[in-house]
Formats: structure tokens, sequence, C-alpha cells
């Protein structure tokens, strides 16, 4: 149960943010929850999206103009907006059971929290975006305040975990309804109302766009339109779809054909096979760049053993090949932001650490450590303009193109769970939750 783990979880934070003042000179860590934003030339907002370095401390993410004042030694103090308002729905009295670890002054104006904040802006670490300025209270977002923060963020605490298995659990429940109406014929659309119906969920809640794909759609990675009417014929789905619980997201991918005997479908276990060997990969001290390199050498097996690659999937690996076929990263850590921060932290003072030279997309490259959580999202994809690319390079030779013709129509192939890191075997929280429905 999350609640049970939440005041450790609080006492780790405190802890954290203690250091980082010392680190940054600072008396106070100050955090807005946020403010709403509006559409230029109008009176629309877009949906509220609350400051992750807010959410981070409370299940809070549907109050804006709030803001979190941490002073080491005492308790943390929200200042909480509950304006008097009959336009909007006003945000709930802060309860729960996250509520009596903080002192909590209820305001009923965003101006006067500033009353409630330190005295002295100056001595105050205060995170946030520009716009959540109040008086004197302009985020100066403190770089060493901030990398110390994010870097170990990184490290889930156990309430963390607990509130990214419930996350993942919603988000299971919805790719169960997914497929279920893409057995029943739906479209690409009709899926998508499908699983916002099962997670309870829709793009105010949800920690990324839904990607529905059916056919060759599959073969964009963030394919975010939604085809009203079904193809003639839906020959395979790609889901790549989240839910949220409490601010924390989980980011899942299964891809299916609609026939369960034929080659993709084999494609398709093969890939899953070879993501739980990945899976299994996420150990104390593995390098995230190596298990995305060893990844390239697995799925250019899969394409060798399917009569797509013509030379040896070292060979596709070291000539780049494997590429065209696997364009992004093996994946991201997770948490709070469904790409969480700090993918290439050096250490908590600064610093990056460098993608290796030909994969730009990778967003990770630290060294797992016990807490981390990250994706592991492996493709295989059939992508007209890198596949033309590959020919202009001169590497045509390489590629049996009738084995790409009768791959094409089904788009791609993408596995992708969430994965804790542990001083033992990984938690893997999506084959968990598949596995318990
Ligand atoms: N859903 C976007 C990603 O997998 O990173
Ligand atoms: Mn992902
Ligand atoms: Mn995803």
């Amino acid at each position: 149960m999350p609640a049970a783990l939440y005041p450790a979880h609080l006492d780790t934070l405190l802890a954290r943010t203690a250091e980082a003042l010392a680190r940054g000179g600072f008396d106070h860590l100050v955090v807005p929850s946020g403010t709403l934003h509006y559409q230029a030339f109008d009176d629309r907002d877009y949906p509220y999206a609350v400051n992750p370095q807010f959410k981070a401390w409370l299940p809070v993410t549907k109050a804006p103009g709030s803001w979190l004042v941490a002073t080491p030694g005492q308790r943390p103090k929200l200042v909480f907006l509950q304006p008097h308002d009959y336009w909007h729905v006003v945000p709930e009295a802060p309860g729960g059971y996250w509520a009596g670890h903080f002192d909590i002054v209820v305001v009923r104006d965003a101006a006067d929290a500033a009353r409630h904040l330190p005295a002295d802006p100056s001595r105050c670490a205060i995170l946030g975006e520009a716009q959540s300025a109040l008086g004197d209270y302009v985020p100066n977002n403190p770089p060493a305040v901030i990398a110390y923060l994010e870097y170990h963020r990184a490290f889930k605490t156990p309430y963390e975990v607990a509130m990214m298995r419930e996350a993942s659990r919603i988000g299971v429940r919805a790719h169960r309804a997914a497929e279920r109406a893409f057995r029943a014929g739906a479209s690409e659309f009709g899926i998508h109302l499908a699983y916002c119906q099962a997670a309870g969920q829709d793009a105010n809640d949800l920690p990324y766009g839904n990607i529905v794909c059916l056919n060759e759609h599959a073969a964009v990675l963030h394919y975010t339109d939604r085809d009203r009417v079904p193809p003639k014929a839906a020959r395979s789905f790609l889901i790549d779809a989240g839910a949220s619980f409490g601010g924390y997201a989980c980011d899942i991918t299964r891809t299916y054909s609609a026939d369960r005997g034929d080659e993709f479908q084999a494609m398709i276990d093969a890939v899953d096979a070879a993501q739980l060997k990945m899976c299994d990969a996420v150990r104390d001290g593995a390098d995230y760049r190596q298990i995305h390199l060893d990844a390239h050498l697995a799925l250019a097996v899969i394409l060798r053993d399917a009569g797509i690659l013509r030379i040896t999937a070292d060979d596709a690996v070291a000539r780049g090949v494997s590429s065209a076929f696997f364009p992004h990263g093996i994946g991201h850590g997770i948490g709070l932001q469904v790409h969480d921060v700090a993918g290439f932290a050096a250490s908590d003072a600064g610093g990056t650490i460098a993608k290796p030279e030909g994969h730009p997309y990778l967003r990770l490259t630290r060294t797992l450590a016990p807490g981390m959580a990250v994706t592991i999202e492996p493709g295989i994809y059939f992508i007209d303009m890198l596949l033309d690319e590959l020919k202009a390079k001169g590497l045509g030779d390489t590629v049996d193109w009738d084995r790409v013709a009768a791959f094409k129509p089904y788009g791609g192939i993408r596995i992708e769970d969430d994965v804790v890191c542990t001083d033992g075997a990984p938690i893997n929280l999506t084959r968990e939750a598949f596995s318990a429905t």
C-alpha cells in the first residue's frame, strides 16, 4: 500500500532537500504547483500540468496556484489555493494519508500565498516556471539544487514503486480492453476510446498521448492520428499507452497480429523473448548504454532469422544497418514524468554522460542502481524513409527487399515494459500487472 510507505518517502525527500539546499547555499525550498496556461489570443486554457517538483512531494496533481515550502528541521508546509469560484471545480480540501505530515494553510486568493512563504525570498531556492512568479517570489531554479534533486529522483523510494505499480495496474487493464477492441474490429479511434474508458482516464490524465496504430501506421514511432474508420483488413496492432496514478506514470507498448499463426506473430514472439532477456539485464551496476547496444545485436539476430538481413547480425550492427530497423533508444527513466529527468546526469553535482556515437535518441546513459526505474522497449519497424537511406548509403544489398515487402504491411513491433532495478532480480511492473489480470 502506498499510504503506509509515504512517511519514509517524505523522510527521504526531506533529507535530499537538506543536502540540496546546503549545496546551493539556501535555507528553504519553495515549489509552486504551477498555473494555468492560456492559448494565444484566446481565453481557453491548456490542460493544467502540475510542476513535477511539486508532485514529487504529494499526490496532488490538480491544485494550481499552491505552494510547498520545505525548511530543514521543520515540518513541510503546504499553502493550498482553494479559491471561491463557481466557474471551475475548486480543488478539494487537502486530505488523505499525506495531509497529516504538512502544516497546511488554505488561501482563497492566489496572491495571498505570498504571505505564507518564508520572509526572505533571497534565502529560497524556488523551483518552477517563470510564470509562477508571485511578487518577490520569482523562480530562480538554482542549478546546484536542481542537479542534486533530479539526480536522486532517479532512485525511487518504495512508496514511488508502489505508486508506479498502481499506474501499471490501470494501464494493463486498459491495454486488455484495447486488445479486445482490436480483435472486435474497432477503428484506431474506437480502440483509443475503449482504452480511455477502461483506464478511467483521458487526455487530461494520461501521462502522454496514446499511440494507437493499425497496420502500416505502426511504422510511425509516435503516431497520434486516429483513423475514425477501421481499415478493410486489420493485420496488426501496436499500442503504446500509459496511465497515471497520483502523479506517477506507466509507459507500456504491446503489438499484436490479427492472425496468431502468421510470421508477423512469430516475429512479435521473438521480440518479446528478446525483450524479456533485456529486462533481466536491469541490474545493479549495469550500464544502460550497454543494454541499448546489446539490444541492437539481439534484434539483428531476429532480422537475420526472419530472412530480412543478408549479412550477419554482428555486421548489421557494425555497419549501422540495425539502426534502420531499430531507430530509437532502448528506453528511458520513468517515474513522475514518463521520460524522467536526469537521464544523462554524471553525478548529483552536474556533468553529462555522453550517448554512444551513432545513437542520438538514447535518453538514458547512467549506470543502473537499486531504485532506478526504466523502460525497456525494443522495436523492429519497416520505415520507408530509413530504408531509402540505407539504399542511398550503398547498403541496399545487405537486405532482402522481398522479405521487407512481406513485413511492411504490418508496420512494426514494439514491446515496452517498466522495470525497477533492485539489489537482486529486477521487478517488472508491467509483466507483474499482466500476470495478475
Ligand atoms: N510512449 C513514449 C515512449 O515510449 O517513450
Ligand atoms: Mn517509453
Ligand atoms: Mn511508450
